[in-house]
């Protein structure tokens, strides 16, 4: 099976996917007040993310970066990653958006020009009128941010043709731009750390789980260019490996002093090795002790990073039932929509309701089935006790589909027709994000 970031396939399994690679479970219990998409499960995996619990809980400065590709309109589909970096910025990250006009030119066909303009109108507009704020918040264009081309490049040193092929199923009919995009989103994903931009510190990168190839192939990268590795070795010992061959003793003294400050005492360094056995350390000391040699590495002038966390959110189904896709106007509702359009679509959509209303009342409704319930807990039901409410009332026979899709209606209308106004007041402020260097 392979994760194909370009083609909108619908995952039916999010526990076999998450279990085929590898993706950890999430759970948003360590976070203050978490939004909606992450208390209901929407967000169902992560790599990495006790790193970022970690910067929040401990107050470290920490960095949101994330994408979109601006090929098309922006729908209910696309605002569940703004909604979460919007809650993740009311916990203090930094936040940078890419605009991947590279990889829309590469993968989709757009010209620049098309491309800005997607961007501005359909995304960055509608980002600001729901709420993203300008402090420390800057949005990019990947083709004009020269650290993230050059990154994208230089990086690309330690992946071959192969590594992108058994990734992303790329053949010799690929165009090239296609095949640099996921290194120039690589350079999206690791320029935040450099110095200009705030240097290095833990990374959050939310996304769609059709990106998680673009995450391990960044991890990847990133291990690749550590001058440290911290493993067990296969008799059970915990060990700090230098990868160089270069300042190997100054290396190894320096992880010496590093684990002492950590409070191990008992460490055997083995210099023709390249090795320092840590006694006393178990796995699970393995990410914290990695996590401090992050330091000393930045000292050389090589490329060190810390590891790239992701988070990943399903997708919504369809309103007519299949996928959900820009391409196919009534499977859902664009940000920009008029309300009536809107209301026109709801009306339409696939429900979970039976094909009578004395079997609705006789058997009850399946709220999993159905998509106007899936607005109510991806967008429409802030309060959980509401969505439980509807989803109990559904399944017991006591809820009838028309009504419940006209309360949809009312609360889609409402949305929209607020949001229209902020998109009003949100044009003028566009210069306050976009950040040209
Ligand atoms: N490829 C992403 C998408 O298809 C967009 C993107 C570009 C991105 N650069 C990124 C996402 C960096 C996360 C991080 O939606
Ligand atoms: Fe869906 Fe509402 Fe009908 Fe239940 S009653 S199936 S939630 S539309």
């Amino acid at each position: 099976m392979r994760i194909d970031p370009w083609a909108s396939t619908q995952f039916a399994d999010y526990t076999r996917l998450r279990e085929e690679f590898g993706i950890s479970p999430f759970s948003p219990d360590k976070l203050s007040n978490p939004h909606k998409l992450l208390r209901r499960g929407v967000v169902f995996g992560q790599r990495g993310f006790e790193l970022i619990e970690d910067a929040i809980l401990s107050n470290k400065p920490w960095v949101i970066l994330t994408g979109l590709v601006p090929s098309g309109r922006m729908h209910i589909g696309h605002k569940m990653v703004i909604d979460q970096v919007i809650y993740y910025q009311s916990l203090g990250a930094d936040i940078f958006l890419a605009v991947a006009d590279i990889e829309a030119l590469g993968a989709r066909g757009l010209s620049l020009k098309e491309s800005e303009r997607y961007a501005i109108d359909e995304y960055i507009v509608n980002y600001i009128a729901l709420g993203l704020r300008d402090e420390r918040c800057q949005i990019y264009f990947q083709s004009k941010r020269v650290e993230v081309k050059d990154l994208g490049y230089i990086l690309a040193r330690k992946v071959n043709l192969s590594d992108m092929r058994a990734i992303y199923g790329f053949d010799d009919s690929t165009n090239m731009t296609h095949v640099l995009s996921p290194l120039i989103q690589v350079g999206d994903i690791l320029h935040v750390q450099l110095e200009k931009y705030g240097g290095a510190r833990p990374t959050l990168v939310p996304v769609g789980v059709d990106q998680d190839p673009h995450i391990r192939l960044t991890r990847d990268i990133v291990s690749a260019h550590r001058l440290y590795n911290v493993t067990e070795t296969k008799d059970g010992k915990i060990g700090v490996f230098v990868k160089v061959n270069e300042n190997v003793n100054e290396l190894l003294d320096r992880a010496e002093n590093v684990l002492k400050n950590l409070g191990y005492t008992v460490l055997k360094k083995i210099p023709n090795y390249k090795a320092l056995y840590i006694l006393g350390a178990v796995k699970s000391d393995i990410a914290k002790i990695d996590e401090y040699l992050i330091p000393v590495e930045l000292e050389y002038d090589g490329y060190t990073f810390y590891s790239p966390s992701s988070t990943y959110h399903r997708f919504m189904t369809g309103l007519t039932g299949g996928k959900m896709s820009s391409s196919q106007p009534d499977s859902s509702i664009f940000l920009t929509d008029a309300p009536q359009e809107a209301a026109r679509k709801i009306r339409n959509c696939k429900t979970g309701g039976r094909v009578s209303l004395e079997e609705q009342r006789k058997f009850g409704g399946e709220p999993g089935q159905c998509t106007v319930y899936e607005l109510f807990l991806y967008h429409l039901i802030e309060r959980d006790e509401e969505l439980d409410y509807i989803y109990e009332s559904c399944k017991s026979g006591e809820r009838m589909c028309g009504d419940c899709k006209k309360f949809a209606i009312q609360l889609m209308e409402k949305f929209l027709s607020d949001l229209r106004e902020r998109r009003d007041e949100a044009r003028e402020r566009i210069k306050d994000y976009i950040r040209d260097d």
